[in-house]
């Protein structure tokens, strides 16, 4: 029997851009989340199947095995932490970048800054390094909120085009990091499953190299 392959991957940019990849591996759901209230999908291959979580849920299920595999992006990665799981493949997929956004043109105070944000070990980590003092406010959403009814002095979130800082008045201070999103695999399915996953990745890499030519 084959072994059975689970990934998990969230709704929305991450599911659309990864399942034309998935088709090059000969991968295709059989439903579509947007339409389906199933939080498992089969797809034409009988061993593989998906499951369908929130975004800052993938490396959780991958860590604990409850998921062989997922995408998740390098934000989401880097604020979980990344225990019991390696990072396979850039899928170079939801490219954005994660930034320190306030209002343009008005200095952060030197101490006591105030950080909204759900990425709060990002932020601990980030302004740490520069010796900067911070209170980090958790928040789960909604981020550019925050410096407009003066809960925050700034937020730390991802930017693509800037258009959502714009709206509300904010702009770009620091870039942090440039985030893609990456292919994540639990150290035990690694090991246990070794020639799916090792089938899988190299017609992934492959999809990846053609979509992205150096
Ligand atoms: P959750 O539902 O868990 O709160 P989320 O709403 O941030 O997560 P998505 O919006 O689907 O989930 O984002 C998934 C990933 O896509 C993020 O982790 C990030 O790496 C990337 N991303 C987020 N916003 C953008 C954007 N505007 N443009 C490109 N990539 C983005
Ligand atoms: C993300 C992020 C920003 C926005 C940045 O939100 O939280 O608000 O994208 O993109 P921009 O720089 O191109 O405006 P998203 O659109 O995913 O909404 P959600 O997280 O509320 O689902």
């Amino acid at each position: 029997m084959k072994d059975t392959l689970t990934i998990a991957l969230s709704k929305g940019r991450i599911f659309k851009d990864t399942v034309p990849l998935l088709q090059t591996a000969g991968i295709v759901p059989l439903e579509d989340p947007e339409t389906s209230r199933k939080l498992i999908l089969d797809t034409n291959r009988p061993e593989v199947k998906l499951v369908i979580i929130r975004a800052t849920d993938v490396p959780t299920y991958v860590q604990y095995g409850a998921a062989d595999l997922g995408v998740a992006g390098k934000d989401v990665l880097m604020e979980h932490g990344g225990q019991d799981l390696y990072e396979l493949l850039d899928l170079q997929i939801a490219r954005c970048k994660l930034m320190v956004a306030g209002f343009a043109g008005k200095p952060l105070p030197e101490g006591g800054l105030k950080v909204a944000t759900k990425f709060v070990n990002c932020a601990r980590h980030y302004f740490a390094g520069q010796g900067r003092q911070v209170d980090v406010i958790k928040l789960y959403g909604s981020m550019e909120l925050a410096p407009l009814v003066g809960l925050a002095d700034c937020i730390v979130d991802v930017v693509d085009t800037g258009n959502t800082l714009k709206a509300n008045g904010l702009a770009p201070l620091e870039h942090m990091a440039d985030i893609t999103s990456r292919l994540i695999v639990n150290k035990a399915s690694m090991k246990l499953k070794h020639e799916p996953i090792r089938d899988l990745l190299a017609h992934l890499q492959s999809a990846v190299e053609q979509r992205n030519p150096q």
